[in-house]
């Protein structure tokens, strides 16, 4: 069992949970993800990784309360544990392997849409501690909905935060932005986009005309997490690939963004019915 230590509301529905998982927290790297359980019969649910502390032993995850299965995750209190929390799953961010000197020489702009931001935390981080010039862009429907705010800045150069309706920030889509930092002649080597599926196909609509070289991360279904099932299936580059096991970062140009979406739809009804017996789990707590 994996105790919950810690929660946190961030926003009306979303919750921020440090759970006690040592194996996890020592061996996770940025860009990797998790599949927990609650409940003994529970589904079986992806979420990506917030932080970590190998230290403390401890995980961070970010769930958003919009479904049946993130309900579940939503209504759990500290003090009370997940049945199973098995990770660190996918494969690491590529940047893990590049030297410290060439990192400190580069600048890095990441892309975080809505609940997308938790993910990106902890990428941020890692290029922080090693010295790299880091940028973040923030998109979000409302104020309310920013989240992750004060920690993104204190290990990012600059966060620009953009809302949907003007209500923080710069008033507009994360593509706007974007648009208007590279256009202002803002510059950065690699970009990195996380968030909803539909911003990731348009922000590399966008990052494609300035040559920008762009990685998204997929949140596509998920059930087994090993490559066996298919159910996160992807055609990246004209070639089946596995989100869990090859992913969940590509190159963005390479990603059947459109495919990569009509496969993520499939369960949306059932997943909204509370009493659903699928054992299909949905992206990222969905
Ligand atoms: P949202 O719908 O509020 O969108 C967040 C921001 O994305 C918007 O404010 C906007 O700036 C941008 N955006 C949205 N649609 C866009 C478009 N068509 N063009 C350009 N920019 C656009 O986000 P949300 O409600 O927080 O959505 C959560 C989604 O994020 C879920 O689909 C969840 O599965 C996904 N998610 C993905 C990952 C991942 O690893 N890719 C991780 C966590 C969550
Ligand atoms: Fe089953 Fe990826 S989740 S193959």
């Amino acid at each position: 069992m994996y105790k919950i230590l810690k929660k946190r509301i961030l926003a009306p529905d979303i919750c921020l949970m440090e759970v006690s998982a040592p194996r996890v927290a020592s061996s996770a790297q940025p860009g990797q993800f998790l599949i927990v359980r609650v409940g003994e019969k529970g589904e079986r649910i992806p979420l990506t990784i917030c932080d970590f502390d190998p230290v403390a032993g401890s995980v961070t995850i970010v769930t958003q309360r919009v479904g049946a299965s993130s309900r579940k995750i939503f209504a759990l209190e500290e003090g009370e544990s997940f049945n199973d929390f098995a990770g660190p799953l996918g494969v690491p961010s590529e940047f893990i392997h590049e030297r410290e000197e060439i990192l400190k020489e580069k600048k890095f702009l990441f892309i975080a849409g809505g609940l997308g931001t938790a993910p990106v935390y902890p990428q941020v981080k890692y290029l922080h501690g090693k010295g790299a010039h880091v940028e973040v862009i923030i998109g979000a429907k409302t104020r309310d909905l920013v989240i992750m705010e004060e920690e993104m800045k204190q290990v990012a150069a600059r966060v620009h935060i953009c809302t949907d309706d003007g209500s923080y920030g710069f008033k507009g889509l994360v593509t706007a932005r974007l648009k208007e930092l590279l256009d202002g002649g803002a510059r950065f080597d690699q970009a990195v986009a996380i968030g909803p599926m539909i911003m990731m196909k348009f922000v590399t609509l966008t990052a494609r005309k300035y040559n920008l070289p762009l990685i998204v991360s997929l949140n596509t279904l998920m059930v087994d997490g090993t490559g066996m099932c298919g159910a996160c299936r992807v055609t990246v580059g004209g070639k089946i690939r596995f989100a869990c096991v090859d992913g969940p970062e590509f190159d963005a140009y390479q990603v059947d963004f459109d495919e990569a979406m009509r496969r993520q739809s499939m369960y949306k009804l059932q997943e909204k019915d509370a009493d659903h017996k699928c054992k299909i789990g949905l992206g990222n707590g969905q």
